[in-house]
């Protein structure tokens, strides 16, 4: 067999708009295989008894624990996806239609493993966006007035994992953000537990300038992105 049937394939590509049904199913399919697993598991709602509405970021601990179990602690049925196909295409639609989007996707021999995205938002916009009452102060605090880019989702299969792909979309992003004039970088991630992009970003040089949710649990992080080493 020649060596290249047999080798990994790794590769790093730009994506730019979202209209192409196959990558939105694609891509669809690789958010739901990451955010649906530990420690996101929010994504997941009873479809019987539980209409868990509004928005996920902002639940409190007990309907998390109860997202956590798996099952409806009413009637037993499993929890099913919270958010629809739509939703999660809109998402990215949305960040690409914006102004200066980012996105890269990871492959591994063809196959969507992980992805990052964003785009440039006022604070205005941002504060209005993460329904966040206080960012813009928070950010004019830290920075003074800036543009700045919401660093949204950031994702790579769990099989995938410590080879430094999250790294190299970050990068990329960071590059992206950078050549568009965008100076400040913000980022939404949780506490406790501490997630992987919370120690990550925290040590990089990331601050928090806003706690919410969970007794502050969910904190959005930001740092200047002109001196920001990744
Ligand atoms: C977060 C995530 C994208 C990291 O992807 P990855 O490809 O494994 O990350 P990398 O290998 O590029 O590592 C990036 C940095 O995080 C650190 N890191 C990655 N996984 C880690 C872990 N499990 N524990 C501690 N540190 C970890 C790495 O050490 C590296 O930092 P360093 O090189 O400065 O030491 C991945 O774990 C993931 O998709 N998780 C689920 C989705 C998620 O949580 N997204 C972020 C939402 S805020
Ligand atoms: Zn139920």
């Amino acid at each position: 067999m020649p060596e290249e049937a047999t080798r990994d394939v790794v590769t790093f590509h730009s994506y730019v708009l979202a209209q192409d049904e196959e990558v939105s199913t694609e891509f669809i399919a690789t958010y739901r295989r990451i955010f649906e697993d530990p420690p996101w598991n929010e994504y997941k709602k009873c479809p019987s008894c539980i209409q868990l509405d509004g928005n996920p970021l902002k639940f409190s601990r007990e309907t998390f624990d109860k997202l956590r179990a798996g099952k409806c602690n009413k009637c037993g049925l499993v929890l099913v996806s919270y958010f629809s196909d739509e939703h999660i295409r809109n998402d990215l639609r949305n960040a690409l239609s914006r102004k200066n989007p980012s996105c890269h996707f990871v492959r591994h021999n063809g196959q969507l493993i992980g992805f990052c995205y964003g785009c440039e938002y006022s604070y205005e916009e941002l504060e209005h966006e993460l329904e966040l009452n206080g960012l813009v102060r928070g950010l004019e605090n830290a920075f003074g007035r800036k543009r700045c880019a919401y660093q949204d989702e950031i994702a790579i299969d769990a099989p995938y994992r410590r080879r430094g792909y999250a790294k190299q979309i970050f990068r990329l992003r960071h590059q992206d953000f950078l050549a568009s004039g965008i100076q400040i970088g913000v980022v939404r991630t949780q506490t406790k537990p501490p997630s992987v992009t919370y120690k990550w970003y925290t040590k990089s040089g990331y601050a928090i300038v806003a706690a919410y949710g969970d007794n502050g649990a969910r904190i959005v992080l930001a740092c200047d992105l002109t001196t920001l080493v990744i």
